[in-house]
């Protein structure tokens, strides 16, 4: 297999995701390579986040490689996100992110029959606007799609968060299941295991020598 040309093509260069991973800091940053290898493994084409920031330069590293593209939500303008976070320069001019400077209550509202295959939320902490958000993202996620919710064992706030999600799967009505990466203030990984209008997750991975795998809903 040839080598990958990473530099050129990358949002963000490999040593900077792997930096921002091991620095002392220990926030959404330690799940960096987590979200671009869920992004590069699902072969994501659509991915929604609410809360703009180092997050999005590395989803958009992965979309580089899946041909995907970024919809990201933010109540802060994207020239002061990028004044304050100086990787994101060169995610401004990269045509596969849609920015959006509006509340995600705004921008849920105007979805649409829009699918994605991934989610990430570290957006608002509010457990009202955390539910108002999960349940208006969950008919958007495809089946066996994934959501990230930062944040929900953090120990100020994972109470709230965790609240605030479980409400939002309630209300959406959707049958998912779900576990939490136990660092880093808990990373929550929600699959949709509902079929659903807004399509199905298609990865390639899968052996060259056989037929690829079908995804089968949890618990089995
Ligand atoms: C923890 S920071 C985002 C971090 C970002 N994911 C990163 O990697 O740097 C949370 C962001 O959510 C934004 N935010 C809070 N409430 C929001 C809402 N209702 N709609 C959209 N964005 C919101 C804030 O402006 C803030 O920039």
């Amino acid at each position: 297999m040839p080598p990958l040309v990473l530099r050129e093509t990358h949002i963000m260069q490999i040593e900077q995701i792997h930096a921002a991973v091991l620095a002392a800091e220990s926030s959404l940053n330690k799940h960096y390579w987590t979200l671009f290898s869920i992004a590069y493994g699902l072969q994501a084409q659509a991915v929604f986040e609410f809360g703009a920031g180092g997050s999005s330069a590395v989803l958009l590293t992965a979309l580089e490689l899946t041909g995907g593209t970024l919809m990201s939500c933010d109540l802060e303008r994207l020239q002061d996100l990028v004044a304050r976070i100086p990787s994101l320069r060169e995610a401004t001019q990269s045509s596969r992110w849609v920015f959006h400077h509006e509340p995600s209550q705004d921008v849920l509202r105007n979805l649409r029959g829009q699918a994605f295959d991934l989610v990430l939320h570290d957006g608002s902490h509010e457990p009202d606007q955390v539910a108002e958000d999960i349940a208006g993202i969950l008919p958007h996620l495809k089946q066996f799609g994934l959501l990230l919710v930062h944040d929900v064992e953090q120990f100020a706030l994972g109470e709230e968060m965790r609240r605030g999600l479980m409400e939002g799967i309630r209300r959406s009505g959707r049958r998912v299941s779900m576990t939490s990466l136990p660092y880093s203030d808990g990373l929550a990984i929600v699959r949709m295991e509902d079929a659903c209008v807004a399509g199905r997750i298609q990865t390639t991975w899968s052996k060259a020598t056989t037929r690829p795998a079908a995804p089968a809903a949890i618990p089995w």
